[in-house]
């Protein structure tokens, strides 16, 4: 029988074996943000761009339709500075119900707050209702 003190030591080491966490030899930059299921997003061709398997309209809370298509994702998930690494940028706990969650209001909240009532995600020059 080994002393306890080696006992977890060998536990400990078995357990990244068993395991192979991307994170037992990469840094997290997401903060656990995403957490430990990077295979989730990430394969072992590479960690930026196309090579992020991740679908925002499949593996997130909100669609991307419309004009938001061709939006760039660090417009929404601002990264800390403007050349800091969009894996910086937050992911979670973003506000996004209402369109002036991100969108300024032309009409000095004239016309109320269903901007939906007027506009659509094709362009604010449209109306379809
Ligand atoms: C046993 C340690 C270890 C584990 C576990 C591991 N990696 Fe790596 N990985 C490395 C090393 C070492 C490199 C080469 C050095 C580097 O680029 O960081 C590398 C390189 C990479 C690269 C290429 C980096 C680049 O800039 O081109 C990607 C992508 C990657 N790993 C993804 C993953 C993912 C995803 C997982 C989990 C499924 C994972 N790795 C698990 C050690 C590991
Ligand atoms: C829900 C999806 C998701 C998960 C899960 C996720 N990531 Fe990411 N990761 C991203 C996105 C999006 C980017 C930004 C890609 C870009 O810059 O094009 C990124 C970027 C990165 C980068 C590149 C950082 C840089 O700019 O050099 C690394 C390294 C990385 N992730 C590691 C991890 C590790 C390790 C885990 C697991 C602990 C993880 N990610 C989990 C989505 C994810
Ligand atoms: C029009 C705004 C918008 C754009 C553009 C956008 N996103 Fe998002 N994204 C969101 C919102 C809103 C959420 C939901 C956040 C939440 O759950 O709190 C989200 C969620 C996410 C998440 C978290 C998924 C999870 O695990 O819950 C990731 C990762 C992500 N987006 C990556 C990206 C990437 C990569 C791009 C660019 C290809 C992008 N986003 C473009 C608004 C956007
Ligand atoms: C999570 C943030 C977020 C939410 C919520 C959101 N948008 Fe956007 N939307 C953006 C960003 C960022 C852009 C890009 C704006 C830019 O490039 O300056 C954009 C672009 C657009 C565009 C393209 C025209 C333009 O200004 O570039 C339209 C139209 C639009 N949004 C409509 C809407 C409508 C309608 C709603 C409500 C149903 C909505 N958006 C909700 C973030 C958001
Ligand atoms: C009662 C209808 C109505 C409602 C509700 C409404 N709008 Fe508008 N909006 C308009 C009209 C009409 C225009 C002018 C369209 C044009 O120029 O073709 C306009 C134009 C805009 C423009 C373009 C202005 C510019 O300076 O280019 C934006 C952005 C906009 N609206 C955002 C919003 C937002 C955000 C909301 C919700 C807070 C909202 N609107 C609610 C009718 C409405």
């Amino acid at each position: 029988m080994p002393r306890p003190k080696d006992a977890a030591l060998v536990t400990a080491m078995l357990k990244n074996v068993k395991h192979d966490l991307c994170t037992d030899c990469h840094k997290d930059p997401h903060r656990n943000e995403l957490g430990e299921k990077c295979k989730t997003c990430h394969t072992l061709q590479g960690w930026k761009g196309k090579d992020v398997k991740f679908d925002h309209d499949k593996d997130s809370k909100y669609k991307l339709e419309g004009k938001h298509k061709d939006v760039k994702c660090a417009k929404c998930h601002k990264p800390k500075s403007e050349n800091a690494a969009l894996a910086t940028a937050l992911f979670k706990n973003l506000k996004y119900k209402l369109c002036t969650d991100c969108h300024k209001d032309p009409h000095k909240n004239k016309l109320g707050s269903a901007c939906e009532y007027c506009h659509n995600l094709q362009g604010w020059e449209k109306k379809t209702k």
